[in-house]
């Protein structure tokens, strides 16, 4: 470290994931004058994290990490010594829907959320501040209170929640420059003291005004509701392209309408093959589970039936390709340009195009998959259907010989590739389902593809 930057705090981070690593390595470019450390139990993340090939892609982020890292920013298995040393641990582990015993397939597993609790319990030697950045069902900050208020030690722990807003592929730029920053807290003293202490760290680059704060129940409920309008959004406008579908009106154009009311907004109206992500689902089901727990039967019913327009969209896209490739696509080769649940990403957890790779599988076409960063998760993803699936990095050698290509994500790769030859080396009739609507439909038809976009009339040959 520096001789010129005194370390004035020591903050841990529980969980090096997409939170995790990405938020301390911002804390830690932005402030020299804390020692930042990322904890997690995978040693193989830790060594990525220490390495130039990180465990996550992330536009920005190694440039990031490069400017800290072994400055300021340290990333360790050893996380009792961690806690030991930290007067603010960050908490940023996984939170995924429970599959197993009560309220399986919604309530979240708390199960690594709360051993990180007992761990902090079992390592910590003075006062400490635990921030909840995980997003976690609401009034789980009275849990974690029990179970470390239940130590003899004489240690008072401060519990506060700063749900993470970030989305991926933007980690970098979100960090940096955030919309806001919520701190949770409970207006006791103590809790009012904690509660600067986080301010005063995000105020070395958030503006003040953009720094919220509020009761920890509502900053927890925030994270969920906020994923859940967002998401909702998607539902919404993807409900309305099934419509336009039907009645030739144009879904983009619709979305253009809507959004240019500045009631509404402009954002998160792309309607597409079905929203994806490690967050909107869990936290919506976790949302679902917390409205029935407390008997809120219609509020549930309303949330649940945003996953339910979601599931139904991707089973829409898939239905299409099989009823217009003439009701069978067994044998036939179908390649999917994308994998990753959204672009700049090599993230494919929830990714609607499981879900599509899968179906197709099961009508027995032969499926190649491409992504420029995510084939490594989509072989793991598709390890069931393994013998109807190949993978390749080049989209060019994944068309070739190929029935249809369905865009499953909107990288920017995608727009620029030569269609022309592209379509020379497919089968003819040649289709093309754009499930992001990102091509020029107009030249691709004008090339010789069918072209089937979302929301929009279908340009054809036949
Ligand atoms: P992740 O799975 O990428 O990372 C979680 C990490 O925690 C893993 O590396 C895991 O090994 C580690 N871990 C689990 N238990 C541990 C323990 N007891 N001790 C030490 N390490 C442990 O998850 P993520 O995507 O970073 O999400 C973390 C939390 O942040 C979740 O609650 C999620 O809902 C929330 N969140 C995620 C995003 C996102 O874009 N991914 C955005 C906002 C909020
Ligand atoms: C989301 C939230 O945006 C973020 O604030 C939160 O912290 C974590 O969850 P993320 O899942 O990383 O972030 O990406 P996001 O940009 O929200 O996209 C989620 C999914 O919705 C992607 O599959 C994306 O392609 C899809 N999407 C997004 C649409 O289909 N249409 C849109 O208009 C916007």
């Amino acid at each position: 470290m520096a001789a010129s930057a005194r370390v004035t705090r020591n903050i841990l981070c529980i969980g090096a994931g997409y939170v995790g690593g990405p938020t301390m390595a911002v804390i830690a470019a932005r402030c020299p004058q804390y020692r930042v450390t990322v904890v997690d139990v995978n040693p193989v993340r830790i060594d990525a994290w220490n390495s130039d090939r990180l465990p996550i892609y992330e536009p920005g982020l190694l440039e990031i990490v490069k400017i800290a890292r072994n400055r300021n920013l340290f990333f360790s298995t050893d996380i009792g010594r961690g806690i030991g040393e930290a007067e603010v641990i960050f908490v940023s582990v996984n939170t995924p829907t429970k599959t197993f015993g009560a309220g399986a397939g919604k309530a979240a597993d708390l199960q690594y959320w709360e051993k990180t609790a007992r761990d902090i319990l079992r390592a910590s030697r003075s006062d400490k501040i635990i921030v909840e950045k995980s997003t976690l069902p609401v009034r789980t900050a009275r849990a974690m209170e029990r179970i470390l208020e239940a130590n003899d030690k004489g240690i008072r722990f401060e519990v506060l929640s700063n749900p993470e807003f970030l989305a991926e592929g933007t980690a970098v730029d979100d960090l940096n420059n955030p919309d806001r920053v919520l701190i949770g807290s409970h207006e006791t003293e103590a809790g009012i003291k904690a509660r600067n202490v986080l301010v005063e760290i995000y105020a070395n680059w958030v503006p003040v005004e953009r720094i919220l704060t509020s009761n920890v129940w509502s900053a927890e409920l925030s994270k969920l509701a906020s994923n859940a309008f967002l998401a909702q959004r998607i539902s919404s406008i993807n409900s309305i392209s099934a419509l336009c579908e039907k009645t030739e009106a144009n879904v983009n154009e619709v979305a253009r309408a809507i959004g240019m009311d500045r009631r509404i907004g402009n954002r998160f109206l792309r309607a597409s093959v079905g929203f994806g992500g490690s967050c909107f689902k869990k936290d919506i089901l976790n949302l679902v589970y917390l409205c029935e727990k407390y008997g809120l039967h219609e509020v549930a019913l309303y949330w649940e039936s945003v996953i339910a327009i979601n599931d139904y969209q991707k089973r829409r896209f898939v239905k299409t390709m099989l009823r217009v490739m003439f009701n069978t696509i067994a044998g036939k080769k179908i390649a999917l340009f994308g994998f990753a649940f959204k672009a700049d990403t090599g993230d494919t957890r929830e990714s609607p195009a499981i879900d599509v790779a899968r179906e197709l599988a099961e009508e027995q076409a032969h499926v190649v998959i491409t992504d420029p960063q995510a084939l490594r998760n989509a072989e793991n993803d598709l390890a069931s259907c393994r013998m109807q699936v190949t993978f390749t990095e080049d989209p060019y050698e994944a068309a070739s010989g190929a029935h249809a290509i369905a865009v499953m994500t909107e990288w920017e790769l995608y727009k620029t590739l030569d269609y022309q030859r592209i379509f020379d080396g497919m089968e003819k009739p040649a289709f093309l389902f754009d499930g992001r609507n990102i091509l020029d439909h107009e030249k691709l038809h004008e090339i010789g593809f069918n072209v089937f976009p979302v929301g929009e009339a279908a340009l054809k040959h036949f």
